[in-house]
């Protein structure tokens, strides 16, 4: 099974209260959106929907804990982080993400969960076909994290099928590839591969691999 951690009150009261209040497009029951933000080592940035001054706020504020729940999940990969992201995802009621295992490309995955108050957390699984779910239940400000591996990170989320559910994305980000793989002990053509290929065959037909 997954080993992850759970921190609740993730956020501080104000970067929490400027999450749940961006001004966001509404969205309807059967779509997913998600923001993409990122900032890099150097301090550059790639923004959707964050100000410059709010990233950089997040990442001074998170930067230490993020890399603290690595070095406790996954210690070898800690020195392989480059970048980090704060996406915001909102998610209709009536979505439903499948069941999948997180890039390589990322080293700790991260979700905070912003509002409402009542919603549907995230689901783990023993395998990619769902067995043995298990729900982290839903609650304001409560940050799940994980390092994902090639068998034991199945995860997925959905809608509670009342109301859009907003969560920030925080994930501690490499581009070496090669260097995950020798960790993980997997093999890196075979992988490079999947993940060239898996956003067309997610995108076209729904597959995840
Ligand atoms: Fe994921």
């Amino acid at each position: 099974m997954l080993n992850y951690k759970i921190i609740d009150n993730f956020l501080n009261k104000e970067d929490f209260l400027k999450l749940t209040t961006l001004n966001l497009e509404k969205i309807n029951k059967n779509e997913i959106k998600i923001y993409h933000n990122k900032v890099f080592k150097n301090k550059t940035t790639q923004l959707e929907c964050l100000e410059v001054n709010l990233i950089k706020k997040l990442f001074d504020n998170y930067h230490e804990i993020g890399i603290s729940i690595l070095k406790e999940l996954s210690p070898e990969k800690v020195n392989l982080w480059e970048y980090s992201e704060f996406h915001i995802i909102q998610t209709g009621a009536d979505y439903k993400y499948p069941i999948h295992r997180d890039s390589p490309y990322k080293l700790l995955s991260g979700v905070i969960y912003l509002k409402p108050e009542h919603n549907k957390g995230t689901l783990l699984y023993e395998d990619k076909n769902g067995k043995n779910p298990k729900e982290i239940q839903w609650q304001e400000n409560r940050g799940l994290f994980f390092s994902r591996s090639e068998e034991n990170s199945y995860h997925s989320y959905e809608g509670d099928g009342k109301s859009t559910r907003l969560a920030l994305v925080y994930n501690l980000m490499t581009t070496q590839l090669n260097e995950v793989c020798r960790i993980e002990e997997i093999n890196y053509y075979k992988v490079k591969t999947r993940e060239f290929i898996s956003p067309f065959l997610h995108r076209f037909f729904k597959i995840l691999l």
